[in-house]
């Protein structure tokens, strides 16, 4: 029986969820002792086998090809063993960090449990990220250790030189006959090392477990350090929110480089102990709808571009398949559009439920509860174990008016909050007013307390759910031997909600045209990630700026959306 139960929730109901509902009871199903160690590697894994889940399955992962591996919790704990292990071998020390970076293979997966069990820090990274991003996140946390595999090794390998800390490379698919590793490179196969114990780090419920790169407006990207008491959080939202029961067969859809992929594609749905499918494959509609009815999904957690492509293919493909076994669906990332919603209702006969939190975050802040009505476009009410609200930007007053604009704020603590940036606890600081932590986004609640989403109180870009920072873009488009001057913004986008738009003027000797409109763009692509490339490039004869030189992309945005610029004369020049 789920906490919210079958039946819809009402105002009152809410309330009285709000009251039974807390992080202490998290920590009490969980058994966890105050004053005890607590360890993600633990909850997640082990403690799974201690309460007699050892032969279910814990992972159900599918290839490119559509090949199936399979992992028992068991598996998955001596796997660990294994690896944790050998990574204690190599040197790897509690707090060192360690990267991940690796596409969507079961050794993601049981490797970050792995670096949690030894005590280290696990960082994950996309693995579509080109050297320059790879590299901006490696150094700034000073990782000692990088996972990767042959296909990403050669982005590695072009910036190990830069990167004094780095230890040791590990590859987990290397082959005797291929090409020879090279010095300060080893290989690990991860089926060949299974042990029956490990003496997992004795981490308290403060000790950092995850460093979670993100993008800011200004500046290169931050890391968001996570700790392992963050798991009462993802595990409670888990079984509240996303309705994770026993028997469930659950598929998210995020890539554990960013945050959803990890609090909720991994911690979460292995703290409450039930099955998970991954699928390491790219989006067509029909294999998504295959992967639901051949696994027989019972929760889906996906996001709203994702949706919109599903939607864009119509309702025959959805037809085709049986998707009887769904009973429950969650969206993130974006905003969810109302049209989304209803269409979700016509296809599958269910609601999707919209949530919203951040990397700082840690675990789903607001969303529509299952039982809650939904109104499509709202993304609900706070967590009920938590107090959120809408703030004045200029105190952080809470306003209660309906309909008045102010930005989300959340009283803190709670376990999956963010403890710092590394290396910048000055930003982490400016996130706070007046008790509250800022969330950076502007929303209004209606008279029933249900918030909904207006915008980012910042000019990051949200490219089809994921946050990309124009200064990362503008940086790299410096780097172009063509470019003298680069601005990058977010532009609408029917589908990806925003694509990435450049502004660039050009070096002296260099004249626009469609060849170095494309290598520039590919230039970005390779350096950062197909998501950071700019879809469109505009040649320009000068980027606007503050008479300080901050680039004012307000000018460009508001340009680009046909809005009114404004009085440029009161444009802060700080
Ligand atoms: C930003 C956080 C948290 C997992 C994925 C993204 C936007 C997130 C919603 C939503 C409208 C949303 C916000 C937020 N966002 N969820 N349900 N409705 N906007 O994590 O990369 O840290 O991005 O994504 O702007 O601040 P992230």
């Amino acid at each position: 029986m789920s906490i919210t139960g079958s039946r819809v929730i009402h105002t009152a109901d809410y309330e009285h969820l709000r009251a039974i509902i807390n992080w202490k009871q998290a920590g009490q199903e969980l058994g966890h002792i105050e004053g005890e160690p607590l360890n993600i590697g633990y909850v997640c894994v082990d403690r799974n086998v201690d309460l007699g889940r050892g032969e279910k399955l814990a992972l159900v992962h599918e290839g490119h090809g559509g090949e199936i591996r399979q992992f028992t919790y068991r598996d998955v704990m001596l796997l660990t063993n294994g690896w944790a292990h050998f990574l204690r071998g190599l040197g790897v020390r509690p707090l060192d960090r360690v990267c991940l970076f690796l596409d969507r293979h079961p050794e993601l997966y049981i490797g970050m449990m792995s670096v949690l069990k030894t005590g280290a820090i696990a960082e994950p990274l996309f693995s579509a990220f080109g050297e320059e991003a790879l590299f901006a996140r490696a150094s700034d946390s000073g990782a000692m250790a990088i996972i990767t595999e042959r296909h990403h090794l050669g982005k590695v390998r072009k910036i190990r030189d830069r990167l004094p800390s780095l230890q040791v490379v590990i590859v987990i698919d290397h082959e005797e006959e291929g090409r020879p590793l090279r010095e300060g490179e080893v290989a690990f196969r991860m089926m060949d090392h299974r042990r029956d114990t490990f003496p997992i780090a004795r981490t308290s419920p403060e000790s950092p477990s995850l460093l979670h790169y993100t993008s800011g407006t200004t500046g290169a990207p931050k890391g968001a350090m996570h700790v392992h008491g963050s798991v009462l959080a993802q595990y409670l939202t888990s079984k509240t929110v996303l309705d994770l029961q026993e028997d469930d067969i659950y598929w998210c859809t995020a890539d554990p480089g960013w945050v959803t992929g990890t609090s909720y594609g991994i911690i979460g749905p292995w703290s409450v102990g039930v099955t998970q499918v991954v699928v390491n494959a790219g989006f067509t509609s029909d294999r998504w709808y295959e992967t639901i009815e051949k696994h027989r999904v019972t929760v889906w957690y996906t996001a709203p571009t994702a949706i919109r492509m599903l939607m864009k293919d119509g309702l025959d493909p959805v037809r085709r398949h049986d998707l009887s076994s769904l009973r429950h669906m969650c969206s993130v990332g974006e905003p969810l559009n109302p049209e989304a919603v209803r269409w979700g209702r016509e296809a599958f006969g269910l609601d999707f439920h919209d949530t919203f939190w951040q990397t700082e975050t840690g675990a789903i802040m607001v969303t529509n509860l299952p039982g809650m009505p939904v109104k499509p476009g709202s993304m609900g009410r706070p967590f009920p174990a938590l107090e959120a609200a809408i703030v004045d930007e200029k105190t952080g007053v809470p306003i209660t008016e309906p309909g008045k604009i102010g930005l989300i704020a959340i009283r803190p603590p709670w376990p999956s909050m963010m403890r710092t940036y590394w290396n910048n606890s000055a930003t982490y600081y400016k996130k706070f007013l007046n008790g509250w932590y800022i969330c950076g986004d502007r929303a209004s609640l209606d008279k029933e307390g249900y918030f909904w989403f207006s915008g980012r109180d910042d000019d990051v870009i949200n490219t089809a759910g994921h946050l990309v920072g124009p200064f990362e873009i503008e940086s790299a488009l410096l780097e172009h031997p063509a470019v003298a001057e680069s601005a990058a913004i977010g532009k609408p986008d029917p589908m990806n909600m925003e694509v990435v738009k450049a502004f660039v003027a050009l070096r002296p000797g260099f004249t626009p045209s469609e060849d170095l409109e494309l290598d520039i763009m590919n230039f970005v692509r390779k350096r950062l990630s197909p998501l950071a490339m700019p879809q469109e490039i505009e040649f320009v004869d000068r980027v606007p700026k503050t008479r300080s030189g901050k680039i004012l992309r307000r000018v460009l945005k508001a340009k680009e959306r046909g809005e009114a610029i404004g009085d440029t004369s009161t444009m802060d020049d700080d």
